[in-house]
């Protein structure tokens, strides 16, 4: 799979303060670089006892820098060049010690030092704290971290789990993976800030008895990357997901189901809390009237069982027919195998619906990529071939301009 370049034309400082979290930097710097940033790395003291400036050196191809007294800088003020020059400034790790500082207004290194002097309106601060469980409850650090917030900083993590220490809690580093897709969501438009987005994804299993049961090859990458586009645009996200191998995208509230009556019972009573609705799930159009109870047996049957089938509600028309007042902006899916347009107009007009999403089925699903094109009342809009969450941030985009303020 050939890697986004999600963060192209971004500057990066990224300051490591001391912790053994360190080791995940080296991870974070190189995940940064492979999105098409460019990264500066800068190291407190405390940090150089973990890691070498050889090692972040090597990572991001940039001499790394240690000292205020660096005669490197331009204006020997590497801690107004660097600054200057960085669209964000990323701590990973930020330790007890060094969020104290922040804190303070404290200035002492190089790395505290370009914080207190980096331009607050356009270089924005993202902290991702990494220490003990104790040190991270202890009430001093909580009233250092809500002053650092209140200050313009924005916290990324910490996670939970095991500690380097043997402890568990709260208190680890985010992982490089995850500070990298955080990273990438803070420079995504916020287009849907203050908005609540419930989405469905993935197949539907409908059960035959407890071991078998109908299914679809839908994998839910287009779901779950929408429920990503979402939350990176600022929205509150509730994704409805049925049986599928996914992680869930962060900030993103995830509902686990089975069959499409399990998916009804969750997202009817959700639908009128939410100001969009996406609907990507491939629902079963059928299931088994009754399920067996007990795994039925082949030996000694003689005859291939048969199995009475009944319809199964159809989740988005029934959204979208909810009182105008109560109703969210509705969106479907329309996968056909042929006559791809046609069919999605008919379908939108068929559910009652102001958009519906047309794509070729079996050449998206458990694809990477895909092309769509979104039908609406007297428009088409063609969104061409690209990585499903490219789509899905395009999609965002366009839901976001059709809804009331
Ligand atoms: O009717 P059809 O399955 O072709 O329509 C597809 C659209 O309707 C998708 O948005 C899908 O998520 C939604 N749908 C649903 N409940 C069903 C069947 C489809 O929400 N039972």
């Amino acid at each position: 799979m050939s890697t986004s370049k999600d963060l192209e034309g971004r500057h990066l400082v990224l300051g490591l303060s001391g912790g053994i979290a360190c080791y995940k930097s080296a991870e974070l710097v190189r995940e940064l670089v492979r999105h098409g940033a460019t990264v500066q790395v800068v190291m407190t003291d405390a940090a150089q006892q973990f890691i070498t400036p050889v090692t972040m050196q090597a990572l991001s191809g940039r001499p790394v820098f240690t000292s205020q007294w660096d005669a490197r800088a331009g204006s020997n003020m590497a801690h107004i060049d660097l600054s200057r020059q960085a669209d964000a400034i990323l701590v990973a790790p930020a330790s007890a010690d060094f969020i104290a500082q922040l804190a303070q207004g404290r200035a002492g290194e190089l790395l505290s030092l370009l914080c207190l002097a980096r331009p607050r309106e356009r270089c924005p601060l993202w902290v991702a704290p990494a220490m003990n469980r104790e040190m991270w409850s202890h009430p001093a650090t909580q009233r250092n971290v809500a002053q650092i917030v209140a200050d313009g900083a924005t916290l990324m993590g910490p996670g939970n789990g095991e500690q380097a220490c043997g402890e568990v809690g709260d208190g680890r580093m985010l992982e490089a993976k995850q500070l990298r897709d955080r990273v990438i969501a803070q420079f995504q438009p916020q287009v849907l800030a203050g908005r609540r987005v419930l989405v469905t994804a993935g197949p539907t299993f409908e059960a035959l008895d407890p071991v078998r049961g109908i299914t679809n090859l839908s994998s839910g990458k287009m779901g779950f990357a929408i429920a990503r586009a979402a939350a990176e645009a600022g929205a509150q996200v509730t994704l409805v997901a049925g049986p599928v191998h996914q992680a869930t995208p962060w900030g993103v509230k995830r509902i686990d189901v089975q069959s499409a009556l399990d998916m009804q019972a969750a997202v009817m009573p959700m639908a009128r809390e939410h100001d969009v609705f996406v609907a990507t799930a491939a629902v079963a159009d059928w299931r088994p009237l009754a399920a067996a109870n007990q795994k039925i047996k082949k030996e000694g049957s003689g005859t291939a069982p048969q199995w009475a089938m009944t319809e199964n509600p159809d989740i988005l028309a029934e959204v979208a027919r909810l009182p105008q007042a109560q109703r969210p902006y509705c969106v479907g899916f329309a996968a056909e195998s042929q006559d791809v347009a046609r069919l999605a107009r008919e379908k939108r007009l068929r559910k009652g619906i102001p958009m519906i999403v047309a794509n070729h089925g079996p050449s998206t699903f458990g694809q990477d990529d895909n092309a769509l094109l979104v039908v609406e009342d007297g428009q088409d809009t063609e969104l061409p071939r690209a990585s499903k969450l490219q789509l899905a941030r395009s999609l965002v985009q366009l839901v976001a301009t059709r809804l009331k303020h």
